[in-house]
């Protein structure tokens, strides 16, 4: 997690690294802090908190053209101002960001570091006080620098500043991203090409060890033995308004909206020309000569792999698991004869993920990704890559990726599948209209989510067969950005414990859009009502009765999950708006999950 920045050209750095940041917010948020070099020195500011706040101590007198920053999600260290980046070698010579986690950092310390007294209790101290070791040992910075990196164990993304060299970003990159952008006359350093756009859209991608000396109108990349590696940039096709919230209150607000345009978008993407969906006939082959598919995702990413596991056994036969990646990594299933795994994740970055997929690799076995980003780690990593067209999702809770994930498993499992009797190109797009229904009825879902869930200090989500994975996925939401305690559950189990915790005004929210357990799970409802539950029912048209709070249009059963998603979506955020809290960054959480 981290997000940093750089900027080396002629322009005062300052204004470029902090709106920068703001983009790179999404990746952590407890403190932030850039680095201004000039004449007189380097200057660093850095404040608990977020860029706003971090903004109300940079000193706007002082001026440099060559800067880093970074906004921290705290891994080593609380969130305080000492443990924010950057942090300073001991004579202030060097400054540094770092985005990663370094395994070793004690051993370095106790080996190399004894007589240092350190000023934070960050792994990235560290890192600034070996290159100065190096240096007053007698290496050049960037002989110091290189061979810091040989030492380090873990993940980084790092830039380095050096207060004797007037003209160079030193940067270097090993599992956490990281990308050089290219201008005319200046160059600039990135987590995301995101942070950067607005001054270039031309990025050259980092690969795993290695390092770049970046000037303003030059950079060398080198490998970790020093030879140089040449790498033409690429366009980054990132439209600027997309990462904007316009007249949004809230990128998740944004982002929910635009989930009928993203369905089309998904539709029109894996159409050939004669509108058939399509998938690339390698995809298509590996599956089918698969005899089971492992799913492996983290979070909201597993609940789309739940219901892409339905999608993949009903339309294409073939048996599917589904696995949170952080346990999958430790504990690794006996896995079938042909197995194929495909890795779900809206980033493309998330460590957990992709130390499943290196696993996987070393095992000699094929992988899909399914990302949002391309050229993401996971993307190129794993054999094959299918795309979710969502555009950038800023949120931390994540809303659009879910469904655009869905909608792709969907696509994949009957093109795989080659069932006939499904029209899904007119069956997303009937989605993609219920969708809309859906994103209109805002004002009844922000009262119901008054009603319901102002005051509680729990709630619980139940279902049962697609419903029931769409529940874990309402919960989460819930709980994730508005500190409610809230679980999904399949309805039939909630008797086998947690009915206990069932009281006077619980709220449930009962998802009823399953026709054959659509009498079952109505039995769920009435057994919590039965001990005070103040029940929320939301059924689909055609299977509605006159208790039901929210009747969602009809759709195909299969892609129920697609719109029944929605109502939970939008229940969270009002929920989360009429708690007061910050709904776009919730607390202790960051969007792209880089650390272990
Ligand atoms: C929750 C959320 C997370 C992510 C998870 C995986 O709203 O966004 O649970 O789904 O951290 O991230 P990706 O999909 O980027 O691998």
């Amino acid at each position: 997690m981290c997000g940093i920045v750089g900027y080396i050209g002629n322009q005062d750095a300052k204004e470029l690294l902090l709106k920068g940041l703001e983009k790179l917010e999404y990746r952590g948020y407890d403190s932030a802090g850039i680095a201004v070099k000039n004449e007189s020195g380097i200057h660093v500011f850095k404040e608990k908190g977020r860029i706003a706040d971090l903004r109300e101590v940079v000193d706007g007198d002082v001026m440099g053209h060559i800067g880093i920053g970074h906004t921290r999600w705290a891994t080593h260290g609380v969130p305080s101002k000492e443990n924010a980046h950057p942090h300073q070698s001991s004579s202030t010579r060097f400054t540094l960001v770092h985005n990663g986690v370094i395994e070793n950092y004690s051993l370095l310390q106790q080996e190399y570091l004894q007589d240092i007294t350190l000023k934070s209790e960050t792994d990235t101290e560290i890192i600034v006080q070996l290159v100065e070791k190096f240096v007053s040992d007698g290496m050049s910075v960037e002989e110091a620098f290189r061979k810091t990196l040989t030492l380090l164990h873990g993940s980084y993304a790092l830039a380095l500043l050096d207060a004797e060299n007037e003209d160079t970003i030193f940067v270097a990159k090993n599992k956490s991203p990281l990308l050089v952008g290219v201008g005319e006359g200046f160059n600039v350093v990135a987590s995301d090409a995101m942070a950067m756009i607005q001054v270039t859209d031309q990025f050259i991608e980092l690969m795993d060890k290695e390092m770049v000396i970046v000037k303003k109108d030059e950079m060398i990349i080198q490998n970790l033995i020093g030879e140089k590696i040449a790498r033409e940039p690429y366009k980054a096709l990132i439209d600027a308004s997309d990462i904007e919230k316009g007249t949004y209150p809230h990128y998740m607000l944004k982002e929910i909206d635009e989930q009928p345009l993203v369905m089309r978008k998904i539709i029109q993407a894996y159409q050939d020309i004669n509108g058939d969906l399509t998938i690339d006939s390698d995809i298509v082959k590996a599956l089918n000569d698969a005899d089971r598919i492992y799913i492996v995702a983290c979070g909201t990413s597993y609940h789309a792999g739940l219901v892409g596991k339905q999608m993949i056994e009903h339309l294409a036969e073939i048996p599917v698991e589904v696995h949170v990646a952080s346990e999958m990594g430790y504990n690794m299933p006996l896995l079938s004869k042909k197995p194929l795994f495909i890795f779900i994740s809206q980033s493309g970055e998330t460590a957990d993920s992709r130390a499943v997929l290196v696993k996987v690799k070393e095992l000699g076995y094929k992988a899909i990704t399914i990302t949002n980003v391309p050229g993401s780690t996971l993307s190129r990593e794993a054999d094959y890559t299918l795309l979710l067209h969502a555009g950038p999702e800023i949120a931390v809770a994540s809303t659009k990726a879910y469904t655009a994930q869905i909608a792709v498993l969907s696509i994949l499992a009957s093109v795989a599948g080659k069932k006939a009797d499904l029209d899904l190109v007119h069956e997303l797009g009937i989605v993609a209209n219920a969708m809309e229904v859906l994103c209109d009825s805002k004002e009844e879902f922000e009262k119901m989510a008054f009603e319901y869930f102002t005051v509680t200090r729990n709630a619980f989500f139940i279902g049962r067969a697609l419903d029931y994975y769409v529940c874990l996925e309402g919960a989460l939401k819930l709980k994730e950005i508005s500190y409610i305690q809230a679980e999904g559950f399949a309805g039939g189990e909630l008797k086998h414990g947690t009915i206990a915790l069932i009281e006077d005004g619980t709220p449930i929210v009962a998802l009823a859009t399953q026709e054959n357990v659509n009498w079952s799970i109505r039995g769920n409802v009435k057994e919590v009502v039965a001990r005070g539950a103040n029940p929320c029912i939301i059924s689909m048209k055609g299977l509605e009765t006159d208790e039901d709070r929210f009747v969602i249009p009809e759709v195909h059963e299969l892609l129920t999950p697609l719109v029944s998603v929605v109502p939970l979506q939008l229940l969270a955020y009002y929920a989360a708006l009429h708690r007061d809290c910050d709904v776009d960054k919730p607390r202790n959480l960051a969007k792209s999950v880089t650390v272990e």
